[in-house]
């Protein structure tokens, strides 16, 4: 049998956050010219691996080989000298400053005399890697003019102009629409041809199994197994995941719906929503499907008051509305959950407690007096009702992983305790124990009369969970359809094609 040589071999790393010990004993070895998918569910492990490598966190113990040779990082900027590049859960780009500034960032090129920045001479690199990846980009757009797709490119972009061997993909695909995916996989086979390793973490198991030339799963911190893709399917991984079989992944709903919550009246916004009606009755799960930028997010926002209607009603529990500010719609008994925690979701230098909370003092009577000992108590009460796993309500929520971040504005909403409840992606992020536990609330909340609208990417998801289905494009509603009449080939027919004669 031939040695099997590796590109990187992390051994017996071990890593604690005061008493969290997030790794235990962790060996981790990736070949080169593979894609190696680390997965496991919210909060196993995989970020901490993957930041002790990159020189983020110290290990407490335990050695990194690279090629053979033993390292000792001490800061990133020795890992990216190193040839690891990794691309965050939450990108992290200087909005303001365009493509080829962000590619060079701390590393500029200067030109001798005068001694000054190179401007021209960064963009014509900049360009070149762009041509020899074929990735369509301009090296002087602003990164606030691009797509998430796009900005992923210029993560890229960064790693390959450091001459990164080892990549790290932590969940790149969770902001991406399905077209920017695909051309992502193009891209990590390619830089996986030209011999690159390449980690992937993702939650999203066919991409796992459609990419993967090994992968390892980690649970509370261990190892629970490193395989060739060829020696696993889907179960198997899962498996190990969760330490069980999951079955009944969409649990059963048993609803009676009622009579009519939201009704919403040609409605407008100026982000380009256009006379959209439609209701939802009390207990129903309405979903809603469409592409990346179908307006969406943007009904969302101006049926919540983030930005005003521009014609058009809403009626709410048989009233007429009139929203000027989401705190009016809260009031009124509505909440939405974003689908960009980092953006408009979390307080992230926050306690977990107050980020639960904060929308909601008026409710739970705090306006007047803090009443400390009974906010304390729900966020607890809450935390486990969403299985969070934290410190408690007083740890920062930054110090939680993606996934459990998520969680907590899971708890933040049904703190709220609204009638009509928008949940933008709600399973982004998360992992698949999880995302059955939110199907589960979703499913308590249409039992306890609440109406609900599920925006979501996730075909499957949407079919496992909703009663009706609408689609959007362009602004507009273009399907309305009963879940168990319809096939998710008729549902994307109507989100993708231009014409069907509305
Ligand atoms: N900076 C930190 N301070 C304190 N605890 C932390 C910190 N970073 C991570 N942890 C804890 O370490 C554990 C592992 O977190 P990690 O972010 O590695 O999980 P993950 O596998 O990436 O999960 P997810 O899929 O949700 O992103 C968690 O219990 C988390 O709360
Ligand atoms: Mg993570």
């Amino acid at each position: 049998m031939p040695v099997p040589t590796y590109s990187l071999r992390m051994e017996h790393i071990s890593k604690s956050f005061g008493p969290v010990q997030a790794l235990k004993d962790v060996t981790f070895a990736a070949r080169p010219g593979t894609v190696h998918a680390l997965c496991g569910e919210n909060g196993a492990g995989k970020s901490t691996l993957m930041k002790v490598l990159s020189g983020v966190h110290m290990a407490d113990a335990g050695r990194i080989h690279l090629h053979e040779e033993p390292q000792a990082f001490t800061k990133p900027s020795e890992a990216i000298e190193a040839g690891i590049s990794m691309l965050y859960q939450e990108l992290d780009l200087a909005e303001h400053m365009k493509v080829y500034e962000n590619v060079f960032l701390g590393r500029e090129i200067m030109s001798a005399i005068p001694f000054r920045i190179d401007a021209p001479a960064m963009i014509r690199q900049t360009r070149e890697l762009c041509e020899q990846y074929g990735f369509r980009l301009d090296p002087e757009a602003p990164i606030s003019s691009l797509t998430p797709g796009e900005c992923q490119l210029v993560e890229l972009l960064k790693a390959l102009m450091r001459n990164a061997r080892v990549i790290v993909m932590d969940e790149p695909t969770s902001s991406l629409s399905e077209g920017e995916a695909r051309t992502l996989f193009g891209i990590v086979r390619e830089l996986r041809e030209r011999g690159l390793t390449i980690i992937y973490i993702s939650h999203r198991m066919e991409e796992v199994m459609d990419l993967a030339d090994d992968i390892s799963v980690l649970r509370d911190g261990e190892v629970v197994c490193s395989d060739r893709r060829e020696n696993m399917n889907v179960d198997d991984v899962v498996r190990h995941m969760v330490g069980r079989e999951l079955k009944d992944y969409y649990p059963a709903r048993d609803v009676e719906v009622g009579d009519v919550c939201l009704e919403v009246n040609g409605l407008s916004s100026e982000e380009g929503v256009e006379e959209v009606s439609f209701e939802v009755r009390k207990g129903e799960v309405v979903g809603m499907a469409g592409l990346v930028g179908a307006g969406r997010s943007e009904l969302a926002r101006a049926l919540f008051g983030v930005v005003r209607p521009s014609a058009g009603s809403i009626r709410f529990g048989g009233r007429e509305l009139n929203i000027k500010h989401p705190s009016d719609a809260i009031r009124q008994g509505m909440a939405l959950l974003t689908e960009d925690r980092k953006r408009t979701g979390l307080c992230a230098g926050l306690p977990c407690g107050w980020n639960i909370t904060l929308p909601n003092y008026e409710r739970i009577g705090m306006k007047t007096l803090l009443k400390l000992a009974k906010e304390r108590e729900l966020c607890e009460q809450l935390g486990s009702k969403v299985k969070v796993k934290w410190e408690g309500p007083d740890a920062p929520a930054n110090s939680l992983s993606g996934g459990n971040q998520q969680k907590l504005l899971v708890a933040r909403w049904l703190m709220a305790d609204a009638e009509f409840i928008i949940f933008d992606e709600p399973t982004r992020g998360i992992d698949v124990g999880a995302k059955k536990e939110v199907y589960t609330i979703i499913n308590e909340l249409a039992f306890q009369g609440k109406a609900q609208l599920i925006i979501s990417s996730e075909l499957p998801e949407l079919f496992g969970i909703c009663d009706r289905i609408l689609v959007m494009r362009r602004g507009r509603i273009v399907g309305n359809f009963v879940t168990a009449e319809t096939s998710p080939e008729k549902v994307m027919h109507a989100a993708a094609v231009e014409d069907n004669g509305l």
